[in-house]
């Protein structure tokens, strides 16, 4: 036989940023691996800097970063990570972005707008991204902005075997607190043998973050509603839904939500009375000063662990998720 034999062994490398370093532990932690030793800093002047301790090459590479604020720093130091795996000669580099960045500017929605969410897919080709691993995108179509796979993840199961004890079907309504969220809601009616109520929620084009409501499809009144949406930002959305639910005669409202953004205001009016429970991941890092006694924060380690094992092993992701992924 002619050519160099190999052993065909793999190696895993899995490095972190600086955002979350607690969700890249319990990853590594969940492999049974552990993080390479990474020298990240930031200079005097706003620059930042990365290089690992130990030898890349010809690794099977994954890049943990989570998009909290301020989420340039956190973008561009992922981007600085990448190349210097791409120069150091990883073998294939996955970018792991549980909350994929400028999500929800995915299209035009008036003239002279950006499609940052395509600019972010872009940046991470142009670093030397192979592949990008995420969680609950805003819009499923982002995928087709990265030219390579893209594992699309669901939160979903991690939450849902938070409520399957507590929820009655018999008196429940899953809401979608809008259009947008309408195809996720229905799963997870169908998951719970629930109907499905919609939101038609207003935003004002020219003010961030300001919603309204307009009307409530489905049934509510008397049922306990449980909104599911894929972030938490301002909370305004999903306040001002379980306002409207509760004036529609609602008995009760539970929110379900991947990504707790918690900008300001959201600890604050999340705590309203018309809201008995809130239950998030940690995609994003929730710290304590951001807690509350209703609200729940469920380790999304295990789910990216697995994920994370499967494209090493050459599995199937879509495996996880009852072939829907
Ligand atoms: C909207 O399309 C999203 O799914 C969220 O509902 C929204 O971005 C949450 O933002 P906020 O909490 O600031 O209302």
């Amino acid at each position: 036989m002619s050519g160099i034999e190999t052993t065909g062994s793999k190696r895993l490398v899995l490095v972190s940023g600086r955002a979350h370093p607690a969700l890249a532990e319990q990853i590594a932690h969940e492999l049974g691996s552990e993080l390479v030793p990474t020298d990240a800093r930031t200079f005097a002047n706003g620059e930042i800097y990365a290089r690992f301790d130990e030898s890349v090459r010809g690794s099977d590479a994954f890049v943990i970063q989570s998009h909290t604020a301020p989420i340039n720093e956190w973008l561009m130091e992922q981007l600085i990570m990448l190349d210097a795996l791409k120069r150091a000669s990883a073998k294939r580099i996955t970018v792991v972005a549980p909350f994929y960045p400028y999500a929800r500017q995915d299209k035009k929605g008036r003239g002279r707008e950006p499609i940052s969410a395509r600019l972010v897919a872009d940046l991470f080709k142009a670093a030397g991204a192979d592949r990008i691993m995420s969680i609950d995108l805003h819009a499923a179509q982002i995928q087709g902005f990265f030219d390579g796979p893209v594992d699309h993840l669901f939160a979903m199961p991690v939450l849902l075997e938070e409520f399957k004890n507590s929820l009655d079907p018999s008196t429940l309504t899953v809401v979608s607190p809008d259009m947008g969220r309408v195809r996720v809601a229905d799963i997870w009616s169908d998951k719970l043998g629930a109907p499905l109520a919609i939101i038609h929620k207003r935003r004002d084009p020219l003010v961030p973050n300001q919603v309204s409501v307009h009307e409530i499809i489905g049934p509510v009144e008397g049922r306990v509603c449980l909104l599911v949406d894929d972030l938490i930002d301002t909370g305004r959305t999903i306040v001002k839904a379980a306002e409207a639910l509760k004036k529609a005669g609602a008995i009760g409202v539970v929110v379900a939500a991947t990504h707790a953004v918690f900008s300001s205001p959201a600890t604050e009016i999340l705590q309203s009375d018309v809201i008995d429970r809130v239950v998030v991941t940690d995609t994003l890092p929730v710290p304590e000063d951001k807690r509350w006694d209703r609200l729940t924060v469920l380790p999304i380690a295990p789910l990216l662990a697995r994920a994370i094992h499967e494209v090493f092993e050459d599995g199937s992701v879509t495996s996880m998720f009852d072939g829907a992924a």
